[in-house]
């Protein structure tokens, strides 16, 4: 008796691959429902431009308080968070989606809330509250993903891994003041 092979033969790839080619990277094994990533690409899309607003504003804030240790940390959040709508936008594209950056809606759309908070404490604790909500969500995005879209849930596990990394610092800046 014939095993089943692992893999799909290179006819039947060749062949699939020749069918729909107006869907560029988006081939005939593609195993995910594409709206639904589509749809939460575009919310976690939302929730990196809130992460953005609100850690620009707190720069500018931390920075008129002399704040300069916690001011420079939410610069570079701020650029990483902008880093990883970029990410996002590129794969909704490239799922045939087109990315949402409407302000109509966007704090809606987003797990992550904008909140200015009233001095630095407040701020920082603020920051982290948000991304811990980012890290339970892209988290449960990356699990739902599974195999099904693997491109997709290594990008969110590369973002997950960069708003751990937030987090943290924010908890030592936390500690520290
Ligand atoms: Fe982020
Ligand atoms: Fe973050």
């Amino acid at each position: 008796m014939s095993e089943q092979p692992f893999l799909t033969d290179i006819k039947t790839l060749r062949e699939r691959a020749r069918r729909h080619i107006e869907q560029g990277a988006v081939t005939e094994g593609y195993k995910a429902d594409r709206e639904t990533v589509i749809r939460l690409l575009n919310e976690a899309l939302a929730t990196e431009i809130v992460c953005t607003l609100r850690y620009k504003r707190h720069y500018y804030m931390a920075e008129g308080l002399s704040a300069s240790v916690a001011a420079q940390e939410f610069l570079e959040h701020a650029q990483q968070e902008q880093q990883h709508a970029d990410w996002l936008a590129e794969r909704i594209v490239q799922l045939g989606g087109a990315p949402n950056f409407s302000p109509e809606g966007l704090s809606t759309r987003s797990h992550a809330e904008y909140v200015e908070g009233e001095d630095l404490k407040d701020m920082v604790k603020e920051n982290l509250i948000a991304e811990r909500i980012a890290i339970d969500s892209y988290r449960e995005i990356a699990t739902f993903l599974g195999d099904k879209d693997p491109t997709t849930r290594r990008i969110m596990e590369d973002i997950l891994a960069q708003e751990e990394e937030h987090a943290d610092d924010m908890a030592a800046i936390l500690e520290a003041i």
